[in-house]
């Protein structure tokens, strides 16, 4: 027999933003590990190379953006009875507050924050939460460590972790877990807004001298999804390569 406490066989998982970066990761590396996986994010044709990334058969693809009530309850009416929900979708817009206005608040927290929060209502409303099951929301390490014109997504990510915490408490009930995790720097499409001179200057200042691969987040989503961490729920695991220990 194979021994691995950190197999996803048997378990169904739904992971939003499927479409691109971690997201993507995550779904290939759960399907890997042996989950059934359902797919979601706007973009049906990168969510259909996701799923030809992925191993087996075993996926579901349900396009749906997260800023609409609609979607929102389509995606949890349709979604099977889940033994783990990974909250990846997100934006990273940035303005210096002298700046912002109402619409870039609400679209900064209807997808960072309202949008998972309502998903998570919803799945829980339609009985989709499973017993023993795991939410995972991407926070981000922006959430306690401020940079200029990051104001609004610091704040959507430190709106996700307080509401991860008391979902925690919530879901105890089902004997479920909750828990973010809080990446710096993660080699996706999000950051290449910085333009590559600006990008190499912040990587070489990285104690660990580059960024994260999408992977070795998505190896803690595995971790947070698989039966391995029962006993950890209401956490937050910073993955950043010791940047914010200075
Ligand atoms: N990259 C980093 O450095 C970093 C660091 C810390 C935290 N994070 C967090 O990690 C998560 C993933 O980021 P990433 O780097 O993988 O970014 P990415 O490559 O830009 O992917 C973002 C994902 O979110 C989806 N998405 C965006 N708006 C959506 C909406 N309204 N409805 C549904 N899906 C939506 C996108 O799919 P569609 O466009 O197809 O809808 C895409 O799949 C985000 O929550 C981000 O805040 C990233």
């Amino acid at each position: 027999m194979n021994y691995n406490p950190f197999s996803l066989e048997g378990k169904t998982i739904l992971v939003t933003g499927a479409s691109s970066g971690i997201g993507k990761a995550t779904a290939i590396e759960c399907s890997k590990a042996g989950a059934k996986v359902w797919l979601t994010a706007r973009n049906v044709d990168r969510l259909e190379q996701t799923a030809r990334e992925m191993q087996g058969e075993g996926y579901r693809i349900v396009p749906a953006d997260l800023t609409s009530a609609e979607d929102i309850q389509h995606l949890a009416d349709t979604v099977d009875v889940l033994d783990g929900v990974a909250l990846v979708a997100g934006i990273n817009d940035k303005m210096i507050i002298k700046k912002i206005d109402d619409s870039f608040i609400a679209r900064m927290m209807s997808t960072n924050f309202a949008g998972p929060a309502l998903l998570i209502k919803s799945l829980l409303k339609a009985k989709k939460i499973g017993k023993f099951a795991s939410v995972v929301f991407m926070s981000s390490v922006s959430a306690f460590y401020p940079s200029v014109s990051n104001a609004m997504y610091a704040a959507s990510k430190a709106a996700v972790n307080q509401f991860a915490k008391v979902l925690a408490l919530e879901v105890l009930p089902l004997k479920a877990r909750v828990n973010c995790i809080q990446p710096a720097f993660v080699e996706t499409e999000m950051i290449h807004k910085y333009g590559e001179e600006a990008l190499n200057e912040i990587r070489g200042n990285y104690p660990l001298g580059r960024f994260a691969r999408p992977e070795e987040i998505a190896y803690a989503v595995l971790y947070y999804m698989s039966d391995a961490s029962q006993m950890i729920t209401g956490t937050s695991l910073v993955i950043d390569g010791g940047y914010t220990l200075r």
